[in-house]
């Protein structure tokens, strides 16, 4: 009984899927970052709709907001461990609106997947700023229904 979609591995080969959170690791979560990071401000430029634009630009601005947050609060439970890998990012998809709600429901579950691993190993903050970051996802994914 499959009751989870998967959603694209990272780059890191890794797949990820919801209920997988046990498969995450700071390095992971970096990849991730950057990848929907670079996809939201790639589609946020190739969009020729201005609410999309909009959309996207809120976007990318959580996701990098958060990308800083999460990776340092993260380096800090773990300190004086640093990151493992240097970042790689997956390249996006060629721009479509099946591309952007694509991505947008990665992000929203990527948040699930990171609220799981906070709940896995008690860490309270990051599941309050992976809360937050499923928020904007939701709100993106709601407006990109809009004309
Ligand atoms: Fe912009």
């Amino acid at each position: 009984m499959q009751l989870k979609k998967p959603i694209s591995p990272m780059s890191t080969g890794m797949p990820m899927t919801m209920g997988m959170s046990s498969g995450m690791n700071p390095d992971m979560i970096m990849n991730k970052f950057f990848t929907l990071y670079m996809a939201a401000q790639f589609y946020h430029w190739q969009t020729t709709s201005v609410a999309q634009h909009g959309m996207l630009g809120e976007v990318y601005d959580a996701v990098g907001d958060a990308k800083d947050t999460i990776m340092e609060y993260l380096l800090g439970v773990q300190a004086p461990t640093r990151l493992t890998s240097s970042p790689v990012a997956e390249t996006p998809a060629p721009f479509s609106d099946q591309s952007v709600a694509k991505m947008l429901d990665n992000g929203f579950q990527f948040t699930i997947a990171m609220m799981e691993y906070a709940d896995s190993r008690g860490l309270e903050e990051l599941k309050n700023l992976a809360s937050d970051l499923q928020g904007v996802f939701a709100k993106a994914k709601y407006l990109n229904t809009l004309k």
